[in-house]
């Protein structure tokens, strides 16, 4: 049941009448709870009747609302928090695998569940919105924050990205499991040069148009009631202070009418960082001209917009607009009508935070992020096989849950690691009582003479030996971006001895990104990707090692030769010279969409159900996939479209769909896309989208790798 609309616009009208010059100004502002004592906070809230909080949870949370409460008007606080792969900030919460490794998945259900369950965790905390779904695309992987991302695919990106706000948002964001979901950063943050966070983008209004606004209309169009602005700038200008991406696409051409909020700190920036305003008032001014409604954490914010409106430098009007919607958006999420949304006492024991349900959950999660990249017969693994887990990786818990876990943020405290609930691949092999040693081997960093003795002498026993690499902590996340992308010196090493001594040697990347595998590809007996696989990752990687599951994801990011090889993105344009570097092969190491199982699929007869369309048709595209393997599975089918000659230059691949089909050994079936003319359109030089006529390629395939997949011919008229 959606609000009375006009109900709410009354409500809201009356007690903008009411409210005094502060308190509009402090009802636009959000504060944090890690970064302030709770003194400060208390004084934010029950004395300036602040309107959001974020960083709270459990008993902090309660009481800050109780303090709302005590406010002149009581208008209850909107709580906001990172919950981007589980409630992850609780401890004792269910963290998920990293958007990046769930992406892997290419399955939208999964992430609805996900979101869903996450959503009431949340919700149980008395919190009300988190910042997710991350729509940036990572199309520079030296990025410190690929890990967040869904991958370099826009479509791919917009599917996952509707898929969470639908299960953060439920059927109404009354309910009481309901969270208002957020679509983040907005907007090519992730394109700023050289992969260096909140840099500038260097990229023109066309290609913010054709590239990075698909996954956000496609999540307005879902109905997420917020978005939040980019910390960096584009072609000079500030996302912060952008007119054109804020008051002209995202509020006027999408109509977007929910809470606009600036990323952390975002009117300071404009005055100490990107020094494009002099004073506190000029940021403050462009930042509510620019219709956000919600500032996070710059407070002063505060004394400078009362200073602003009463020098007549701002029309109180601005600020009455951004407070009705800030108003309206507290009642469209229930604080006004649902007594539940505003929690001020934790009445029961949690029911959800953590439950068997989001465990079981998080285990399949894990369990369809599995990518595996390479294996040349030694997977899956006889029950009887004698293995040595070594590398940096397999047994920590920060590389195993990934960025924005609860002792990774919002401020790092890694003494709050509880050890008994994370499934690290070694507590996987643990639980399923696997026959195995485990030696670390190296640091990330590091190696000792003895680690590398130790390595040598249990690669020796054992009938294979499993080297898990990876990242950390301080090379993952906001501010950690890398120049170097190749397994640091210490990883290598002891790869190289693994090999050197050993017998089969699997490797294992556990990481927020990808990182350069090229010598594992040409050395290694089998390669499984699991980025950051989430709290159950161990007992996922643990089935598939001996066969109980099969790996079927495929990745959403393509894989680097080496740094200087970036950009490697599929959907690259025509155009190069040369096509690949002189000194490197063409193409990534691995490309969009690879990914094996332990059963094999072929396709076949791709039919479409016209070769000849106009702009307002429907066609459909069919293939027969079969599996020749010998056992039962799911294959990730993927649609691409290619625009033989177009006004600008188009990718040399698309993705337009995908699905994932469940085929039992031996079984053919045949998948059938619906293919709207219109998902042909392009942005063209005057920054129209629009469907040119001419001829295109239709693909069907198991990965972006041309040399794999079916075409069809279609000529648009
Ligand atoms: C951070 C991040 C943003 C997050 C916000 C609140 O700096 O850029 O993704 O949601 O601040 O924690």
């Amino acid at each position: 049941m959606q609000p009375d609309k006009t109900e709410a616009q009354k409500w809201a009208k009356e007690l903008l009448s009411q409210m005094t010059l502060p308190e509009k100004v402090a009802q636009l502002m959000q504060i944090s709870c890690q970064h302030m004592s709770m003194e400060d906070v208390e004084m934010w809230v029950r004395d300036r009747a602040v309107g959001s909080v974020l960083h709270a949870v459990g008993e902090d949370a309660l009481k800050v609302q109780r303090w709302a409460l005590q406010s002149r008007l009581k208008i209850p606080v909107l709580y906001g928090i990172d919950a981007v792969h589980g409630h992850a900030l609780h401890n004792g919460a269910q963290v998920y695998p990293s958007p990046l490794a769930m992406a892997c998945s290419f399955d939208a259900e999964l992430l609805e569940k996900v979101a869903r369950a996450t959503a009431m965790e949340v919700a149980e905390d008395g919190i009300h919105w988190t910042f997710s779904p991350l729509l940036c695309l990572a199309r520079d992987t030296r990025w410190g924050r690929v890990g967040e991302t869904f991958g370099e695919d826009g479509y791919l990106a917009g599917e996952m990205g509707a898929a969470m706000v639908r299960g953060y948002q439920g059927k109404d964001l009354q309910d009481d499991g309901s969270i208002m979901a957020c679509a983040k950063h907005y907007i090519a943050y992730g394109e700023a040069n050289g992969g260096r966070d909140s840099y500038d983008a260097q990229i023109s209004m066309r290609k913010v148009r054709e590239t990075f606004l698909p996954p956000f209309k496609r999540v307005i169009e879902e109905g997420c009631a917020s978005v939040m602005t980019a910390y960096h700038a584009i072609d000079g200008t500030p996302c912060t202070a952008n007119h054109e991406i804020l008051n002209q696409i995202l509020r006027s051409e999408l109509g977007f009418d929910g809470l606009l909020v600036t990323d952390w700190d975002n009117v300071r920036s404009l005055v100490t960082k990107q020094l494009v305003c002099e004073t506190f008032e000029q940021a403050s001014k462009a930042t509510l001209e620019t219709t956000h409604d919600l500032i996070m954490y710059s407070t002063e914010f505060y004394d400078a917009t009362i200073a602003l409106v009463k020098e007549g430098a701002l029309a109180e009007s601005v600020l009455d607009d951004a407070v009705m919607r800030m108003l309206l958006i507290k009642y469209r999420i229930g604080l006004i009508t649902n007594p539940k949304k505003v929690r001020t006492e934790q009445s029961a024991a949690y029911q959800y935070i953590g439950c068997e349900a989001h465990r079981r959950l998080g285990e399949e999660a894990s369990e369809k992020s599995i990518v595996l990249l390479k294996n040349n017969g030694v997977l899956p693994l006889n029950a009887d096989e004698s293995i040595f887990l070594t590398g940096p990786n397999a047994d920590d818990e920060l590389a195993t849950l990934g960025d924005w876990s609860f002792f990774t943020h919002p401020c790092p405290d890694f003494s709050r690691k509880p050890k008994d609930t994370i499934y690290t691949l070694r507590r996987g092999l643990q639980a399923i009582s696997a026959n195995f040693t485990y030696r670390k081997g190296c640091d990330l960093e590091g190696c000792t003479p003895q680690q590398l003795e130790e390595a040598i002498l249990e690669a020796k026993k054992a009938s294979v030996s499993i080297c898990v690499v990876g990242d950390g902590f301080y090379q993952m996340g906001e501010h950690y971006d890398r120049s170097d992308l190749s397994l640091p010196e210490s990883q290598r090493k002891l790869l190289e001895t693994l090999k050197e001594n050993g017998n089969k040697l699997i490797v294992v990347l556990l990481a927020s990104k990808p990182l350069c595998l090229d010598w594992a590809k040409e050395h290694a007996d089998a390669i499984v990707c699991l980025f950051n696989p989430g709290q159950q990752g161990g007992l996922a990687f643990a089935d598939m090692l001996f066969g109980k599951t099969q790996p079927e994801g495929k990745l959403p990011i393509s894989f680097p030769r080496n740094a200087g090889q970036i950009p490697v993105y599929y959907n690259q344009l025509p155009g190069w010279h040369a096509i690949h570097y002189c000194d490197l092969p063409k193409g990534p190491l691995y490309t969009f969409g690879d990914g094996m199982s332990y059963t094999t699929y072929q396709y076949s007869r791709l039919t479409l159900s016209s070769d000849c369309a106009k702009e307002a048709d429907t066609i459909t595209v069919s293939v027969d996939v079969t599996n020749t393997g010998s056992r039962d599975g799911t294959e990730i089918v993927q649609l691409y479209i290619h625009d033989r000659v177009a006004s600008i230059l188009q990718p040399v691949l698309s993705l337009k769909d995908f699905a994932r089909v469940q085929l039992k050994k031996g079984e053919t079936k045949t998948i059938t896309f619906r293919l709207p003319i219109q998902k042909l359109a392009i942005v063209n030089a005057k920054e129209c989208t629009v469907v040119e006529k001419g001829m295109f390629d239709i693909y069907a395939g198991p990965s972006a790798d041309i040399t794999k997949l079916l075409c069809a011919p279609l000529k648009v008229e």
